[in-house]
């Protein structure tokens, strides 16, 4: 949500910052601008590739910033764009984040004379520094004196037209990460568009700014006192971040599904103890066996990874699980006592509900627990323990793989818990090998995609979409239709198989086709019978199946055979056709599938 890049060395910063802006695009693309003290600013409406055309042919200066814009106040357009500036244009601001007492702000400065050029909460910084410069003109100063008196959050990179030498990093509840190279220095809100140039890092905390020049960086809190932290290294190789042959990222982000699961269960299962060995909870193993609740939290996709995870926890681990989103859970009366956890599941680490629904249990001095794609992130540092994903960089803003390493996160887990408890040495076994066997069947359902691609064409004239599943695939259902609206823009609503009868099934006719994911498992004569249901009201259906329920599905929907693997796990296979298929759709359509409209990766607002 809003990308934010700098750069400060002895290059030409123009290049570097517009490749810092394209790896960053997933963030936002509602406008793109840059400032380079020593030629100026360029910005535009849309993303970067409209920032591209505008730019002169030379622009010299070897440090700057730079903005990718996801709208929150103020129109999409030119003049709402970043980086913001002050009145005389020495002071310039690229903002993730918001401002929530700009308009106090604002009323002020205006009776001092600043004038204001934009409707957004950004420009506010902008004068504030400025005012502060009058006084002694110490930029650093200036900056923090600005950051005390402003509520609301922020990841920021600041220039000053009269140091071009130096830019600023901020952060307050917005990522921000530095990175450190030879001679030159990096400001992001994430670490893939600095890891062409360094793999060293540091993580800023709420709080912190960061000085940086081209050869020295200083952090310092808000009371001006100097922070000293560890540098951190990346782990993830710039082929990661980069589409390999691929034509958009969200289909290599399927593709990678196999090498997904292997990573995330990577020396973490003892097969015949039938144990799961998750490192990041140890430090609190002890706890885990007395807790009696889970209460998990997380937004879109991660969210319904949650919901699959609470199937899985009471059945194995005989765990009573809640799952909640985000937004939800932070502003209500949760009810939790100290036999109580909260379990955050974020790709990103960084999405602002479920960051704030995790400080709020802490505040109820209950244990958190994340299951985190990225190392580093808020989330991550700010859950007591937990288990990385280990999925590798997800750009594409439609989660697809990190999803696939949330569900298989959560199978470690249930097995985790659940053999610290009741659960037999044989089951754990079972669940263990299936596990490992997942990578494989998940390549014979990626080794031919045209089927699929076939079918996306077929109903790539309907407007109105159905997803039906039961049990551990009810989510799924939820998911497959998140997928197609998010890349699509089509209508598509997911329920409980079960729940059709009372209201969804009003909504189907010959141009209402459904999908169901109706897998040979304990629910598969219930879902043979909704889809007859579906059926006898004329709906077409697309239905995710086993080999051997072929028979019973084949006659009266197109299928899609899928291995067969454990009634646990099985999201884990039927979730990627619903992905291919809207992964399709959306190409069909030749719409933007990387970057659906009016969403961003990585939500850092409310
Ligand atoms: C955004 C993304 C979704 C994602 C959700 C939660 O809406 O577009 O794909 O599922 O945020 O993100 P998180 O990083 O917390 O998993």
């Amino acid at each position: 949500m809003c990308g934010i890049f700098g750069y400060v060395g002895k290059r030409n910063a123009l290049p570097i910052l517009i490749d810092g802006l394209t790896s960053l695009e997933y963030r936002g693309y509602d406008s793109a601008g840059i400032y380079i003290p020593e030629s100026g600013s360029v910005k535009s409406p849309g993303p970067v590739k409209n920032l591209r055309l505008k730019l002169p042919k030379k622009m010299k200066g070897t440090s700057g910033i730079a903005h990718l814009r996801w709208a929150t106040h103020g129109k999409p357009n030119q003049i709402n764009a970043h980086p913001h500036k002050d009145c005389k244009g020495e002071v310039w601001v690229a903002h993730n984040g918001i401002i929530e007492n700009y308009q106090e702000l604002k009323t002020k400065l205006v009776k001092l004379g600043h004038k204001f050029i934009s409707e957004t909460d950004t420009e506010v910084l902008t004068h504030l520094i400025e005012q502060y410069l009058k006084k002694d003109g110490d930029f650093e100063k200036a900056v923090i004196k600005t950051l005390r008196g402003v509520r609301g959050t922020y990841g920021m990179a600041i220039s000053y037209r009269k140091e071009p030498g130096k830019i600023i990093a901020a952060r307050m509840g917005a990522p921000v990460v530095i990175g450190l190279g030879e001679n030159e220095n990096f400001i992001a809100s994430d670490p893939s568009p600095i890891l062409r140039h360094t793999k060293r890092v540091i993580y800023l905390n709420d709080g912190e700014i960061a000085v940086m020049g081209s050869d020295s960086y200083n952090i310092y809190t808000l009371d001006y006192n100097e922070v000293k932290r560890d540098v951190e290294m990346i782990e993830w190789g710039l082929d990661q971040v980069q589409k390999g042959g691929f034509p958009h990222f969200m289909l290599k982000e399927i593709m990678e599904g196999p090498e997904v699961i292997k990573n995330t269960l990577r020396g973490r299962l003892l097969i015949s103890e039938g144990l799961a060995k998750l490192g990041g909870l140890e430090a609190v193993t002890e706890k885990l066996r007395s807790i009696q609740r889970i209460i998990i939290v997380g937004c879109g996709t991660a969210y319904y990874a949650g919901l699959v995870g609470e199937y899985m926890l009471e059945e194995y681990a005989g765990i009573p699980v809640e799952v909640e989103v985000g937004s939800e859970f932070r502003y209500r009366k949760p009810v939790m006592d100290d036999k109580t956890i909260l379990l955050a599941i974020s790709q990103s680490g960084e999405t602002a509900d479920t960051l704030e629904a995790i400080r709020e249990a802490k505040r109820k001095n209950i244990l958190t627990l994340g299951i985190v794609n990225t190392v580093g992130s808020t989330i991550a540092r700010e859950t007591d323990a937990g288990i990385f994903n280990h999925a590798g960089p997800e750009i594409g803003v439609a989660s697809t793989k990190a999803f696939l390493s949330q569900l298989t996160a959560l199978a470690l887990l249930t097995l985790f818990l659940g053999r610290q408890r009741q659960m037999s040495l044989v089951t754990g076994r079972r669940i263990a090998q299936k596990l490992l066997d997942l990578p494989q069947k998940l390549e014979k359902v990626l080794a031919d995609t045209k089927y699929i691609k076939s079918l996306a064409k077929k109903y790539s004239k309907y407007k109105n979409f159905l997803y039906i599943g039961r049990k551990y695939n009810y989510p799924i259902a939820l998911e497959g239709a998140l997928k197609l609206k998010e890349v699509t823009y089509v209508h598509a609503e997911g329920c409980g198989a079960g729940e059709m009868k009372h209201g969804p099934l009003a909504m189907i006719d010959e141009n209402f086709p459904s999908l169901a994911i109706a897998l040979k498992d304990s629910v598969f004569e219930k879902m043979i019978s909704n889809i007859q249901e579906i059926k006898a009201r004329k709906g077409k259906i697309i239905a995710v199946t086993y080999e051997d329920g072929k028979k019973e599905v084949g006659p009266l929907a197109d299928v899609v055979c899928i291995p067969k693997t454990l009634e646990m796990l099985s999201p884990i296979l039927s979730v990627v056709p619903l992905q291919l298929f809207a992964y399709y759709f959306a190409v069909e359509k030749g719409l933007n599938v990387d970057q659906p409209r009016n969403l961003a990766k990585s939500v850092t607002v409310e």
